[in-house]
């Protein structure tokens, strides 16, 4: 019985509630009384357009109540630290906050993203442990400091729906960005594609290695050309740097998706989790072009979220 959705680890069955997505997305209403008096809440550390909008959707399809908080803008300054003495602007502390908001959720989701300059604080995923620790109530990550698996349950059911031969080549290839940005989609991506049977391969420029733990058993390719000979899926993604963690040390216009590049697949889909820097991550030509599959991508974001909602609310 799943009791949280914030990681591979935390799915019993993944090949269940794979299925269960693309169950809902042919029927998104068939459970649309489970929900009922039951409430979700949404808590923004940072922003979201595809995450809030997919995940509110997905909840009013299963009949759920919704409510969501910026908690930057709209909440008390949060304190983190244990022990602190709060005499000082911050007038909350997150285990209080947690523990209220707890009370008047079923299921909470909470989105916080990486610092990119305490990587411990970071790869402990210090914030999503505090959820899971005081809210009482089942914890669904709308992308963490080191992981967006909400994002990767939907890339994995889009691939589904798409791959043309049983055991696809998939590819996850690093791109540059004028921002740092956090690896959390990477890390997941990785994570999830390892468990399947598909040839996973990633691509960056040596020196942007994800961490051991999402990609030590990965082939890693630093010849982009080379990674995408054969490819059946181009999956996009800038990540800053982890060893010299959270710097920008690579932007390397060479590593732009261009049709080009394409040319070297096997006809591939292009991916990406969106938000896109157009024309610096991929171009136009590439992201608007027939093989781009970023809006079917999008759409399984809600029964992705959907699937995970309902198996949190019938555990
Ligand atoms: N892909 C994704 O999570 O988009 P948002 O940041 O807009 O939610």
């Amino acid at each position: 019985m799943m009791q949280h959705f914030t990681c591979w680890a935390d799915v019993p069955q993944p090949l269940e509630l794979l299925a269960s997505a693309k169950a809902l997305k042919q029927n998104p209403w068939a459970d649309e009384g489970l929900g009922k008096h039951r409430t979700l809440g949404l808590i923004f550390f940072n922003p979201s357009l595809r995450t809030r909008l997919s995940t509110q959707k997905a909840a009013y399809n299963l009949g759920m109540q919704v409510i969501a908080m910026d908690i930057n803008e709209q909440g008390w300054k949060i304190e983190t630290q244990d022990g602190a003495i709060m005499n000082g602007d911050k007038a909350e502390h997150i285990k209080d906050a947690v523990g209220v908001m707890g009370q008047y959720c079923d299921i909470i989701g909470v989105r916080t993203f990486a610092t990119l300059s305490d990587q411990e604080q970071d790869y402990q995923d210090f914030t999503l442990e505090q959820f899971k620790k005081y809210a009482g109530v089942p914890i669904v990550s709308l992308e963490s400091a080191i992981r967006h698996p909400l994002q990767s349950l939907a890339d994995w059911l889009t691939i589904e729906e798409h791959k043309t031969r049983p055991r696809p080549k998939v590819v996850l290839t690093w791109a540059p960005h004028p921002k740092a940005l956090p690896q959390a989609v990477a890390n997941s991506f990785a994570e999830w594609m390892q468990n399947t049977d598909y040839e996973f391969v990633i691509t960056h420029p040596e020196g942007y290695e994800l961490a051991e733990e999402f990609s030590q058993n990965v082939q890693i390719e630093y010849d982009q050309n080379k990674a995408f000979e054969n490819a059946d899926f181009i999956y996009a993604k800038n990540w800053s740097n982890y060893k010299n963690y959270g710097k920008v040390l690579n932007q390397d216009m060479n590593w732009t998706v261009s049709a080009q590049k394409m040319q070297l697949t096997n006809q591939a889909k292009f991916m990406h989790c969106l938000p896109v820097r157009r024309n610096v991550v991929v171009m136009d030509e590439v992201i608007d072009g027939s093989h781009s599959i970023i809006l079917p991508q999008a759409q399984n974001r809600v029964f992705s979220a959907q699937a995970v909602l309902k198996a949190l609310l019938q555990r």
